[in-house]
């Protein structure tokens, strides 16, 4: 990874670590971890959470426009990061099978799974209006700030 990306994704976390390391509310946390990313990410037009319930992923707190509530596991760039439970880096969303298309704008996605104790309890979406807009470093900055909200998550729940 870049230096510079590297760099970003430290402070991002660090930010994303400071947030919620005085809050024990699930939904709380989630919600201002969507807000940073969508302010201090470039180039987004979403960004947000599913939460698995009942073997299928429900829209949770999110930034952006109103989205697809519900969605099956395998279905989807969510339902497939679900279905694989490996992260899913989408440079051309009008390309990917079953792709659902929730905000007309976006173009390119990146989906990571969250995990609780080793279990994936959702996923962490991103949407950018940009095609190409994420790569692997950006999935590995990602991974980082994803590690102190699962750390956190762990001491809540
Ligand atoms: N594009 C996603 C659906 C969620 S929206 O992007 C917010 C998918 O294919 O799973």
């Amino acid at each position: 990874m870049s230096a510079e990306k590297y760099a970003f994704y430290q402070t991002l976390a660090a930010q994303a670590h400071a947030l919620i390391s005085d809050e024990t509310d699930f939904i709380a946390n989630l919600a201002n971890i969507s807000a940073l990313l969508f302010n201090e990410m470039p180039d987004l037009n979403w960004s947000g959470f599913y939460l698995l319930k009942q073997q299928q992923l429900v829209l949770g707190p999110f930034q952006g426009k109103p989205a697809c509530v519900r969605i099956d596991i395998g279905k989807g760039v969510c339902g497939t990061a679900v279905a694989t439970g490996d992260i899913q880096v989408v440079p051309d969303v009008h390309e990917f099978p079953g792709h659902i298309a929730c905000d007309s704008a976006s173009n390119s996605e990146i989906v990571l799974p969250l995990r609780l104790r080793g279990e994936i309890i959702g996923v962490l979406d991103i949407d950018s209006p940009l095609f190409s807009r994420f790569d692997q470093a950006d999935a590995d900055g990602l991974v980082l700030l994803l590690h102190a909200l699962e750390a956190r998550l762990e001491q809540t729940l």
